[in-house]
């Protein structure tokens, strides 16, 4: 309690207290005083606005091998598809005529759309819609690639980290990949102008109380306009097929926390988060999250975007039910807004 207060007041602790609150994060009264200060800041900056993003899962080839991730290159089981221009297109223009002005441009880690293409892309997007805001969340790529993305158009970019501890990164990561890149990327482009959003998976094999405790305190360093967490959700076809699933107690905890750290955060209740728990995304806007991303990507390739088992990609899931989401959110006393939504700075 008492470093829940301090937390409160401070806005930051330190490593050796960050894990004194984590050890705390099953105690009602714990949970409770945060979510509640969480709650009142999220209003405080955003009113009871919840935004709304247009995901758009664009690839799902890749050319990465995380080990936990559904969609890796070695998996063999997945049927890959790539979505045309034209398809990504049609999709921006439904979103815009259901109110979205974000699109979020996911995929894998796909050579297949060079800078070329995705610059062409992104163009084509912008003057269509010029009135809207273009997330990428395509992995990493040079500075150099990410300073001809942002003169096309692009605003924002997810990338996250993951973990902030090396050798937790490692566990999870071939070892062509490293920490150290991915976050001098994020780096990059905050220097580039982008809003820029990091996170990670909550409960993701082998984490600890201190890496997590490392990773808020990498977001502290970095201010981030956006952070995304979910628990982590096994995929059979990884060599995690057997873990258990990260907690949803554990991330709701976790939304308020980073929601006191960096009060002015966009912060999204997950689709990981809803898919473990059919109110998940309800009691993450109770907790300090305000954005939300509906799938606008077409419902032929939705079941192949396969992060994780049982990902929910329809009913309230689908871009299409905004008037569903529109109750659920009301349902607890938010309002969701059509405005692009930009990060407070
Ligand atoms: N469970 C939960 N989240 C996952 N991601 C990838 N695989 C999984 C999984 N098995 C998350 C990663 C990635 C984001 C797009 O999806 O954190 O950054």
């Amino acid at each position: 309690m008492e470093i829940a207060r301090r937390f409160i007041k401070e806005r930051i602790l330190s490593r050796d207290e960050f894990v004194l609150l984590l050890q705390q994060s099953g105690d009602a009264d714990v949970r409770e005083m945060l979510r509640q200060e969480a709650f009142a800041l999220c209003r405080k900056y955003y009113g009871n606005k919840v935004y709304i993003r247009g995901l758009i899962e664009f690839t799902n080839y890749c050319k990465n091998n995380c080990y936990y991730c559904g969609i890796r290159r070695d998996n063999r089981n997945v049927r890959r598809y790539r979505l045309t221009e034209e398809e990504i297109l049609s999709c921006c223009r439904e979103g815009y005529a259901l109110g979205y002005r974000t699109f979020v441009l996911q995929g894998g880690d796909d050579p297949y759309f060079t800078d070329e293409r995705m610059t062409e892309l992104i163009r084509r997007i912008k003057e269509n819609h010029p009135d809207c805001a273009i997330t990428l969340s395509i992995g990493e790529r040079e500075k150099e690639s990410y300073r001809k993305f942002r003169e096309a158009g692009a605003d924002r970019y997810l990338l996250r980290h993951e973990t902030a501890d090396e050798a937790h990164y490692r566990s999870l990561h071939p070892q062509e990949m490293s920490l150290s890149h991915r976050m001098k990327c994020l780096y990059d482009l905050k220097e580039l102008g982008y809003q820029v959003g990091a996170g990670f998976m909550v409960g993701s094999p082998g984490q600890t109380l201190v890496n997590i405790a490392d990773d808020l305190l990498f977001l502290h360093r970095l201010q981030p306009e956006m952070v995304g967490i979910g628990p982590f959700i096994p995929h059979h076809d990884t060599r995690y097929a057997g873990e258990k699933a990260g907690s949803v107690d554990m991330t709701i905890f976790l939304l308020s926390v980073i929601r006191i750290l960096l009060p002015k955060v966009l912060l999204p209740a997950t689709t990981a988060l809803g898919t473990m728990d059919p109110f998940g995304r309800e009691k993450g806007l109770l907790a300090g999250a305000n954005v939300v991303m509906p799938n606008l990507s077409p419902e032929k390739n939705r079941k192949d975007y396969s992060l994780y088992d049982n990902k929910i990609c329809t009913g309230e899931e689908a871009a299409q039910s905004i008037a569903a989401l529109r109750k659920k959110v009301e349902s607890v006393g938010c309002q969701v807004v059509t405005d692009r939504g930009d990060a407070l700075r």
